[in-house]
C-alpha cells in the first residue's frame, strides 16, 4: 500500500477544495504538485486557495487581473498573422509538434475570461498550423476545442485530436465520462483516447483496487476503439510497472504512451519498452515546464546559436528526431510559432548524444511521480 501523499501535497489537495485528501496532486493540475512555486502551477483560484492554505503572500485580485490581461495580450497573435502555415496533413502526423492545452481554462470567477484564453490559444495554434491537439477531460476545456475547431473552419478530419479519462473516472464512470468528452468536443470520435493517469494514490485504493480499476477502464478503451469512436487509444504517466501489467491483461495492446520527457528527465528504461512494445511515445512537458533552467541550459544555448534558432527548438527538434512526438504548450503566439517551426534544421548525431548525457535523472521531473500510484 502507498502511504498518504507527502504534507506539501496533501496540503494542496486540501486547500483547491477540490480534490480529495489522499488522491494526487494532479489533480491540482496537468503537472503535478512538485514545484514549490504554486502561483506558477495552478490555476490562478486553486493557486491562491493553496497559497492562502500554506501561508504564503496571498494572489491580490489586481495581480490576478494583471495575469489575465497578460494572458489574453500574449494570445492575440495581432500581425504576427500565420508565417509558419504546413502542409496540414503533415502537422496532423507524429511527425510534428502538438499542442499542449492544459489549463488554458480556470474556474470559478475566471470562466468568462479564462474561456476565451482557451478558445483564442487553440484558434491562434490552428492558424498557425498545429494540427495534433492535446486535451483531457480534466483541462475542462474540450468545449472551447470544439468551439476553436469550428471557428477556424478546419475540417475535422484534419486534426489529430487527443483526448483523457481523469482518475475519477476510471473504473465503471469511464464509459460515461468518454462519451461526455464526445459531446462536449462536438465529435462522433477521438483520434487517440488515453488513460490519463494509471490510478490514485489514495489510502482506501489498494494496488489490487488500483489496477482492476486501470483493467476496466482499458476494456472502456477498447470498446471505444472497436466502435471506431477512438481510431487509437494509449496511456498517460504509466510506469513500466504499470504497462508491464496493462501489456499482459489487455487484449488490444496500448498504441502509445504519453509521458514526460525533455533532456533533463529522459526515462530512457520506460521508452525502451515502449520502443520494443512498439508504443508511440509522446513527450508531455518537453521544455521541463518552463522549468529548471533547461531553457538557459548551456550545451543547448550553445547549439541553438550554432543554427541561430531557440533552445526550445533545439528541445523539440532533438525529441523529433527520437521519433517522439513533443507536446508543447506556450500562451505566446511568438513561441507557439517558434515551437512550430522545427522542420528546417536536423541536428547532428553528436550532438543528439551530448544532449543524451543532460538526462538528470528523475530529481529532475516536473510532474507528479506516478511511482506513488500503486
Ligand atoms: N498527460 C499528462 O498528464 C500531462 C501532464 C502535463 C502536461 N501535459 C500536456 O503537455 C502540454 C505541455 O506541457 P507543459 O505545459 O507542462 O510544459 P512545456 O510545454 O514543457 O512548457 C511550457 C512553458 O514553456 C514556455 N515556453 C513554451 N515555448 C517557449 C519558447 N519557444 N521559448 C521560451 N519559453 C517557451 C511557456 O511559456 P510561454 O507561455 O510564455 O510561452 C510555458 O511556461 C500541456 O499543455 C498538456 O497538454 C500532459
Amino acid at each position: 500500500m502507498i502511504s498518504l501523499p507527502l504534507p506539501g501535497i496533501l496540503a494542496l489537495t486540501q486547500a483547491s477544495g477540490t480534490i480529495r485528501p489522499g488522491q494526487p496532486a494532479v489533480g491540482s493540475n496537468c503537472h503535478g504538485a512538485k514545484a514549490t512555486n504554486l502561483t506558477s502551477i495552478l490555476p490562478l483560484s486553486i493557486a491562491s486557495a493553496a497559497a492562502s492554505a500554506l501561508g504564503r503572500a496571498r494572489a491580490t485580485r489586481a495581480s490576478r487581473k494583471a495575469e489575465i490581461s497578460r494572458r489574453q495580450k500574449l494570445l492575440t497573435l495581432g500581425n504576427l498573422a500565420p508565417v509558419v502555415m504546413s502542409n496540414p496533413a503533415e502537422a496532423k502526423t507524429a511527425s510534428s509538434v502538438g499542442l499542449g492545452t492544459c489549463c488554458l481554462k480556470g474556474q470559478a470567477s475566471e470562466d468568462q475570461v479564462r474561456a476565451s484564453d482557451g478558445l483564442e490559444g487553440v484558434y491562434e495554434g490552428l492558424k498557425i498550423g498545429y494540427r495534433l491537439l492535446d486535451t483531457a477531460s480534466h483541462y475542462e476545456n474540450e468545449g472551447n476545442i470544439a468551439d476553436a475547431i469550428r471557428r477556424s473552419g478546419i475540417p475535422r478530419e484534419d486534426v489529430f485530436l487527443i483526448t483523457k479519462i481523469w482518475f475519477d473516472d476510471m473504473g465503471e464512470r469511464a464509459a460515461p465520462a468518454f462519451q461526455e468528452s464526445l459531446k462536449r468536443l462536438q465529435t462522433d470520435y477521438v483520434d487517440l483516447l488515453l488513460i490519463h493517469f494509471p490510478g490514485t494514490n489514495d489510502a482506501v485504493q489498494s494496488p489490487a483496487a488500483n489496477a482492476k480499476r486501470r483493467a476496466e477502464t482499458w476494456r472502456v478503451l477498447e470498446e471505444a476503439k472497436a466502435a471506431q469512436q477512438a481510431r487509437s487509444i494509449g496511456v498517460a504517466n504509466f510506469t513500466r510497472r504499470h504497462l508491464k501489467q496493462l501489456l499482459a491483461t489487455c487484449k488490444e495492446s496500448p498504441e502509445v504512451m504519453q509521458t514526460e520527457v525533455h533532456p533533463y528527465f529522459q526515462q530512457p528504461e520506460l521508452l525502451e519498452l515502449c520502443r520494443q512494445k512498439n508504443l508511440k511515445i509522446q513527450a508531455f512537458s518537453p521544455l521541463a515546464h518552463g522549468e529548471l533552467g533547461l531553457l538557459n541550459d548551456r550545451l543547448l544555448t550553445g547549439i541553438a546559436a550554432k543554427y541561430q534558432r531557440s533552445v526550445a527548438q533545439v528541445v523539440l527538434q532533438w525529441l523529433l528526431q527520437q521519433d517522439i512526438t513533443p507536446i508543447a504548450f506556450s500562451g505566446s503566439p511568438k513561441n507557439m510559432m517558434e515551437n512550430f517551426a522545427v522542420k528546417d534544421f536536423s541536428l547532428t548525431s553528436q550532438e543528439m548524444d551530448r544532449i543524451s548525457f543532460l538526462d538528470r535523472g528523475p530529481n529532475a521531473r516536473v510532474g507528479f511521480d506516478p511511482n506513488l500510484i500503486a
